[in-house]
């Protein structure tokens, strides 16, 4: 069993599969494990803004009958007022796990290391894991099966993409992503999502051109052109991105039901268009209501033994 939830390359086939099914049991029936993590607590620290992210860890803790403590920067300020480690070492005494979004990944696998309870990573400058398990429950309930199908990330090369990657490649789904050059993912987590891949018997690719990259896709899927902590590089983006906007036209290159998927916050008239967020075929509030019911089921399996 794993300690902790970091990366999407830590965990197999199997087990990305067991986190699907018991997040499918946890959405239908939240009851039953109303009371699984009673007595427990625990930490949820954000360097970074969120809405999503913060919001499903509190609701989802408190619906297995836990406690959550949120701390910002402006409370802990993380690797500042003291080293990483003395932070886990002291949370570690108190809470049976910890929730973390950082900047810098290292900052996330450091507090892990550091600690004997669980660490959830919330997202880092290089993955959003929780994010990847989220929208492959969405995809799953979608369409049924992840086998063979064509999931395309038109944007960005950023963390969302590389989980989805990562997620993608476990699970046989073949991969593109349409990205500039020069905002290629990262060679490390493109190699391990190839060598992945490999073993499904799927693709995973990258292509300049979205209009190519996009035809025959099952999903399309975007994020922001400009990540937490690029903001200076922010006017440059929009230059080099404009060609790389999902709308009605690049979406009709696509098979006719694809789905549009989107991890949030958007921003409606760069990456995407009001007309293909708002369309029928966009399942964005339903990947943003599956982060609730994965999350728990991450909470689950990694602290329900202790
Ligand atoms: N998708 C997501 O993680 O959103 P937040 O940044 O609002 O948490
Ligand atoms: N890539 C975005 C995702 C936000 C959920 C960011 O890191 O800001």
């Amino acid at each position: 069993m794993k300690k902790d939830f970091l990366s999407i390359a830590d965990w197999s086939t199997d087990e990305l599969y067991q986190l699907i099914d018991l997040s499918k049991k946890i959405k239908s029936e939240p009851k039953n494990y109303s009371t699984s993590l009673q007595g427990k607590s625990i930490a949820t620290i954000f360097e970074k803004q969120s809405l999503r992210t913060h919001v499903t860890f509190d609701v989802g803790i408190h619906q297995l009958g836990a406690h959550a403590i949120y701390l910002t920067q402006a409370d802990i300020s993380l690797g500042k007022r003291e080293s990483v480690y003395d932070t886990g070492k002291n949370l570690e005494r108190w809470v049976d796990g910890i929730v973390v979004r950082t900047y810098a990944d290292k900052t996330c696998t450091d507090l892990a290391k550091a600690v004997k309870v669980p660490v959830i990573n919330a997202l880092t400058d290089r993955e959003h894991p929780c994010q990847a398990l989220g929208d492959f429950l969405t995809v799953h309930e979608k369409m049924w099966s992840f086998f063979g199908k064509k999931f395309v990330f038109v944007g960005d090369g950023n963390n969302v993409c590389h989980s989805l990657m990562l997620f993608a490649a476990k699970v046989g789904m073949n991969f593109v992503a349409a990205v500039p050059k020069g905002y290629e993912p990262d060679k490390n987590v493109f190699k391990s999502a190839v060598t992945s891949a490999k073993k499904m018997g799927s693709t995973v690719e990258i292509n300049h051109d979205p209009k190519e990259a996009v035809k025959g896709a099952s999903v399309i899927y975007t994020d922001v052109w400009t990540s937490m902590g690029q903001e200076a590089e922010k006017e440059k983006r929009l230059t080099i991105f404009k060609n790389y906007q999902v709308n009605k036209k690049l979406m009709s290159i696509a098979k006719s039901d694809a789905i549009f998927m989107h991890c949030l916050p958007a921003h409606r008239g760069e990456e995407v268009t009001d007309e293909v967020m708002d369309s029928k075929n966009s399942v964005v509030f339903d990947e943003a209501e599956n982060r609730l019911h994965t999350q728990k089921a991450v909470m689950f399996t990694l602290m329900k033994g202790e």
